[in-house]
């Protein structure tokens, strides 16, 4: 198998014969679909000389081919990266078919924009094919000071989909980023499935999955165990789908950190359904500055058929944000993110804190429309009983919930 990869990282001939044989769509005669493989912009795949301009090349062609659709094409091999932005609008519908390794460069600062490989402007674009981006994050995680130092240097994430529209990630596996693996900001109609994305749960704010300003997404049958969010969904999304997640180690599925910037937008519309969280410090979570500028809503969210699996704190909504001590001086703090319409039906399992479920909402803003149903979450440790911390929530509770003193 080794070989016959090497053979292929090679010789595009090669390629050309074996779509032939296995009859893929590839003839550029018919006007309709064409491959861009990169090797034959003198690609290298001996993990060292830089493809930053090899695959520009592929991708610009790809770009104005005015067929139906255009593969880009990354055979097996490992092709070392420098930084790259794949651009459009495009003329055809985009495959990105990445089938072996990119490496990025150890050293951060080697990278000169905010991700090291980026796609923007570009609609109908499916970026797939089994491969692996390899962000080299080790060697960059011991210059993260953004636990102590709040104006600090980030470091680039792995991939950004910027102002996308109308598409896919499918079959492909992000490892060791040096801060997020996938940023996704002004996306429209963009489904993430198949994805596998890893880093050690010590590593510093390697976050899974970032969103904002989004809109219209699927995301299903995932893998994500990181050192931050599996998942993080920051302000302005609106109807996201999230099915199948498997996330452990990490923080969890978070909404936030909310409320910290005056010129923030709403979340609305959120399902996480059919998920499994093992060994996260939060489960479902959301999360908002008490010391907020911003009046914004959270609402529309459900949370269902969930299995916790030795989490510190499954269910949190934490409207007392305020890291680094930013509350201590005099003030009177209260999140002004208004919470609403929030369902939490069938979560189960184990929690390694006692209070399993943890609902502290806003004095000035509390929350409305809670419902919680068929909760079953059992403290594992020998010191006292599961408990649940409620404060200024409204809602309902139509099901059997166990910790059940929550008091709405
Ligand atoms: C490589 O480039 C040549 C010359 O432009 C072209 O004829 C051929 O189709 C290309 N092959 C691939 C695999 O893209
Ligand atoms: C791109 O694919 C969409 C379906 O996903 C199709 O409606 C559209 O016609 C395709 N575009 C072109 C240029 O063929
Ligand atoms: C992209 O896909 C959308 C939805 O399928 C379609 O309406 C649009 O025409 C496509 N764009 C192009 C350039 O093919
Ligand atoms: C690369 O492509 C080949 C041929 O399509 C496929 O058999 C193989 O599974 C792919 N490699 C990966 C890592 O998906
Ligand atoms: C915080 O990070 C910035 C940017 O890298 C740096 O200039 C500054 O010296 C750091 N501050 C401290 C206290 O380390
Ligand atoms: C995303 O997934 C949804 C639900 O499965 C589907 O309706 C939609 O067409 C998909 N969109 C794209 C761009 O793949
Ligand atoms: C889920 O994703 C994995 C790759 O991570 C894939 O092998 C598997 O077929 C997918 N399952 C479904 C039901 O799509
Ligand atoms: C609530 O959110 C879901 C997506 O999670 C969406 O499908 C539904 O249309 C939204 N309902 C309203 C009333 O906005
Ligand atoms: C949860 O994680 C532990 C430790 O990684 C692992 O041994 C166990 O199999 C996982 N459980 C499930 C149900 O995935
Ligand atoms: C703090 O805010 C609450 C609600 O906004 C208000 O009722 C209370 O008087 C304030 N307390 C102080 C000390 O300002």
């Amino acid at each position: 198998m080794a070989s016959m990869f090497l053979i292929m990282c090679v010789s595009p001939l090669f390629f050309f014969f074996f779509l032939a044989v296995s009859s893929a769509p590839t003839n550029e005669l018919d006007g309709g679909e064409k491959v861009f493989d990169v090797r034959n912009y003198s690609a290298r795949c001996d993990g060292q000389r830089d493809n930053t301009f090899a695959f520009t090349g592929a991708w610009n062609d790809a770009c104005q081919w005015t067929g139906e659709r255009s593969t880009v094409y990354i055979p097996a091999g490992i092709f070392y990266l420098r930084q790259v932005t794949f651009a459009g609008p495009c003329k055809s519908n985009i495959t990105f078919v990445i089938n072996g390794t990119l490496l990025a460069p150890r050293n951060p600062y080697a990278i000169k924009q905010k991700e090291w490989i980026v796609f923007k402007y570009v609609d109908n674009l499916t970026v797939t094919g089994g491969g692996l981006l390899d962000g080299q994050g080790s060697y960059s995680w011991p210059l993260n000071d953004c636990s102590k130092n709040a104006s600090c240097r980030p470091l680039p994430m792995n991939m950004a989909f910027e102002f996308v529209r109308f598409s896919r990630i499918d079959g492909i596996t992000s490892l060791n980023s040096k801060m997020g693996h996938f940023n996704l900001f002004s996306v429209e109609n963009f489904n993430i499935t198949g994805v596998t994305i890893t880093a050690p749960g010590d590593s510093p704010n390697t976050d899974g999955i970032k969103i904002g300003r989004s809109k219209d997404m699927h995301i299903s049958n995932v893998t994500i165990g990181t050192g931050d969010d599996c998942i993080a969904i920051l302000d302005g999304n609106t109807n996201l789908e999230i099915s199948n997640v498997r996330c452990g180690p990490g923080h969890g599925i978070s909404v936030g950190s909310l409320g910290r910037y005056k010129a923030e937008k709403n979340v609305e519309g959120l399902t996480v359904r059919n998920s499994v969280f093992n060994g996260t410090t939060n489960g479902l979570r959301i999360k908002t500055w008490a010391k907020s500028v911003s009046q914004t809503l959270v609402s529309n969210f459900s949370y269902e058929n969930i299995h916790m699996i030795n989490v510190k704190n499954p269910i949190v909504i934490d409207q007392q944000y305020c890291p680094n001590g930013q509350c201590d001086s005099h003030g009177n703090y209260s999140s002004h993110v208004q919470i609403k319409d929030v369902k939490y039906n069938n979560i189960w399992g184990t929690s390694t804190t006692k209070a399993a479920l943890n609902i502290q909402c806003s004095k000035s803003c509390p929350c409305q429309d809670v419902v919680l149903s068929d909760i079953n979450l059992v403290y594992k440790g020998r010191d006292g009983l599961v408990t649940a911390l409620c404060e200024n929530v409204v809602g309902s509770v139509p099901g059997k919930i166990v910790p059940g003193d929550c008091g709405i």
